[in-house]
């Protein structure tokens, strides 16, 4: 029988939240949610504001002092789906009451060797109305390599299965939570997460209607390999050898660049606009020249190292795999690789994931790394986590999906070259016009965007991975994943974006400067007479000629 207080308090809640998804809805959600191998673990009403304490995250992704806000009147649920018998995704659903629902779904993906739900994504759509989602990618932890030894399915899952297990589920707890199915399906991700979601796109063509992917690690395994063989043509591990480029002389060596090749894109700004475009020769650094003093200046073995740092990567074969690194981008992922003066990569994810998914020997180190050890991964290619066979992309185009992704040019984890690289080999796989492509794939470089945001330039564009959006510029020419949903839904492509650069990069703060980007291949360029930090003196020309 229902005491007077019982009655009291369901009243009390009752009219506190009269929208049709409620708190009772939430909870009882949880015990009658049928989803095929799933245990829901918790379903909690988490009204707006709220902060949500994550006990149960690992250090490496943040706990388990972790918490999460809130960003609407909201139902939380994690579930577990088991997806083999020894592998397993955990699940965050976060959704809206009906009545602040947009009718639209937002998964998300993991950045590095993944283990990481991105609460930061999550957020953000939730408080734009989306069902938003997440995924651990089928393991605890952005570090080490124990969820991988001996794990055949969990690789499997950060190789190409967790999203689609998310998208699956995700569609599955919409229909049983809003009793209607998604209207549009949308997916967000940055770095691995852009990766996941070109492969998602090439292998399940049916999950999303538009995917808005940054700086994609669609070439995992050599953008890997890659800090490993540029520590080794830098002198590394021989912290002592004559060849060793030593971790304090790369800022000269990158300020350079930088006072040498800024200034040919038409504005001194300290942004090498299009990095890519040009070479560097590390000569005019040698001691003896004048430039760089005593203790800064480039030995002849030096200079030799330096140059070979930003030449591309060969196969054994002798085939360029991966181009070079980006000019005028920090160098730590190679540089900085000592601890205590003992030989340590910054980069950990190469003896992780090659002591636990493609060697399988905890004891491997990466100090004799070589394009042996390249190879041999791209051969096993544990859980198919390369992408680069994801360029095959016409399932999705011709099902009328929609791609925005953006590339930093000041990219330090994965060169933006990458990027024109994969979009060149999507257009020429399926044989497409320009204009074909362009109608489902466009691919923004931001000039002084570090890897996935941060950096000089003006990058703010609603990236992925970032929160809060600035609440000021949800429209689709400042926010991409506005851009993505008003193409997706009303057709209109998005001709260009505007990134703005804030204050301290404080998101949403006082605005320091703003400037247009365009689609590939065409480019932002100053109209040479107005305030270059004004986005009206940018405008889209078509490329230049290599000049380099
Ligand atoms: C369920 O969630 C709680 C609270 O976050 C956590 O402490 C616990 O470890 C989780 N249990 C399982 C089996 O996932
Ligand atoms: C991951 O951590 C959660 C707690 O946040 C726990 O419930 C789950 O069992 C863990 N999963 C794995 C594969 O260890
Ligand atoms: C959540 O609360 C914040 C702060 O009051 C408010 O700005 C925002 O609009 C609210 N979000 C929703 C979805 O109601
Ligand atoms: C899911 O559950 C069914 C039985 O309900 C079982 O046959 C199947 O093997 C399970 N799949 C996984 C991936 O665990
Ligand atoms: C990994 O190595 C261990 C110990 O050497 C061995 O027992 C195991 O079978 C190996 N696993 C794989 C997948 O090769
Ligand atoms: C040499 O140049 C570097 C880089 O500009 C500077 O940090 C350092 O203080 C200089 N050292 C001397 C001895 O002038
Ligand atoms: C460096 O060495 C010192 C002294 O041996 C030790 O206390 C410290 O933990 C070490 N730091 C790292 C990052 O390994
Ligand atoms: C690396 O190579 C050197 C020389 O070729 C060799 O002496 C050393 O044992 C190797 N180290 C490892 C960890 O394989
Ligand atoms: C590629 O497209 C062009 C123009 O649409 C067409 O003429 C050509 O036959 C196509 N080539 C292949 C291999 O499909
Ligand atoms: C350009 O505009 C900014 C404000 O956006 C202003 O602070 C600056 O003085 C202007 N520069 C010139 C050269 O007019």
């Amino acid at each position: 029988m229902l005491s007077l207080y019982h009655a009291a308090l369901l009243l009390l809640v009752v009219w506190l939240k009269p929208a049709a998804c409620s708190v009772d809805q939430c909870g009882s959600l949880g015990a009658q949610l049928s989803i095929p191998n799933t245990t829901v673990n918790l379903s909690t009403y988490e009204a707006n504001g709220t902060i949500i304490r994550l006990p149960g995250t690992v250090e490496s992704c943040g706990g388990p002092d972790l918490v999460a806000h809130s960003t609407a009147n909201l139902c939380r649920i994690v579930l577990v789906k088991a997806t083999s018998t020894s592998s397993a995704v955990q699940i965050e659903a976060w959704l809206p009451d009906r009545d602040g629902w947009n009718g639209r779904l937002l998964a998300t993906g993991n950045g590095g060797e993944g283990g990481c739900i991105d609460y930061a994504t999550i957020q953000n759509g939730a408080g734009l109305g989306f069902a938003s989602f997440g995924s651990n990618a089928g393991h605890n932890g952005s570090q080490g390599f124990d969820f991988f030894l001996n794990q055949p399915e969990v690789i499997q899952d950060f190789g190409h299965r967790a999203i689609h297990v998310e998208a699956e589920v995700a569609k599955e707890i919409i229909q049983q939570y809003y009793g209607s199915s998604v209207k549009k399906s949308y997916y967000a991700g940055c770095s691995t997460g852009g990766r996941q979601g070109f492969q998602n796109a090439h292998l399940y063509p049916e999950d999303f209607d538009g995917l808005l992917l940054g700086s994609p690690g669609v070439d995992w395994l050599r953008i890997v390999s890659s800090k490993g063989i540029l520590a080794r043509r830098i002198g590394w591990p021989d912290l002592e050898s004559q060849s060793y480029v030593r971790p304090e002389q790369w800022k000269s060596i990158v300020d350079e660049q930088i006072r040498q090749l800024d200034p040919l894109d038409g504005v001194r700004d300290g942004i090498i606009d299009e990095p890519t475009k040009y070479r560097f020769d590390p000569e005019t650094l040698a001691c003896g020249t004048g430039v760089l003093n005593d203790s800064v200046c480039l030995s002849p073995q030096q200079v030799n190292s330096v140059r070979m740092a930003y030449e591309p990567i060969a196969d054994s074969s002798g085939q360029i795999v991966y181009p070079a690194f980006e000019l005028g981008s920090n160098t730590d992922v190679f540089s900085s690789n000592q601890k205590n003066g003992s030989a340590q990569l910054t980069y950990t994810i190469l003896q992780d994931f090659w002591r636990g998914a493609v060697f399988n020997d905890s004891k491997w180190t990466p100090n004799n790394f070589s394009t042996a050890d390249m190879d041999f991964a791209l051969e096993v290619n544990p859980g198919g986590v390369n992408a680069w066979d994801s360029t095959d992309l016409s399932a999705f185009y011709e099902r009328g999906g929609r791609i925005i992704s953006y590339h930093g040019r000041n990219d330090e984890t994965v060169t933006s070259a990458l990027s024109e690289r994969f979009y060149t080999t999507v257009q020429s796989k399926s044989n497409l016009s320009l204009n074909d492509i362009q109608s489902f794939y466009r691919l923004f470089f931001i000039p002084g965007m570090h890897h996935c945001a941060g950096g000089p330039g003006a990058w703010s564009i609603g990236n992925a991975q970032k929160y809060p959006f600035d609440s000021s510029r949800l429209d689709p020419q400042h926010n991409a994943l506005m851009a993505l949903v008003d193409w997706v839904e009303s057709g209109s492509e998005p001709r260009t974006l505007v990134g703005t650069k804030y204050e301290d990069d404080d998101i949403g703060g006082n605005v320091v400067a703003q400037r247009t980007y365009c689609p590939y291949p065409s480019v932002s360029k100053w109209d040479g007479a107005g305030n270059i930090t004004i986005a009206s003196s940018w405008t889209c020309v078509a490329p230049s000629v290599c000049n380099s």
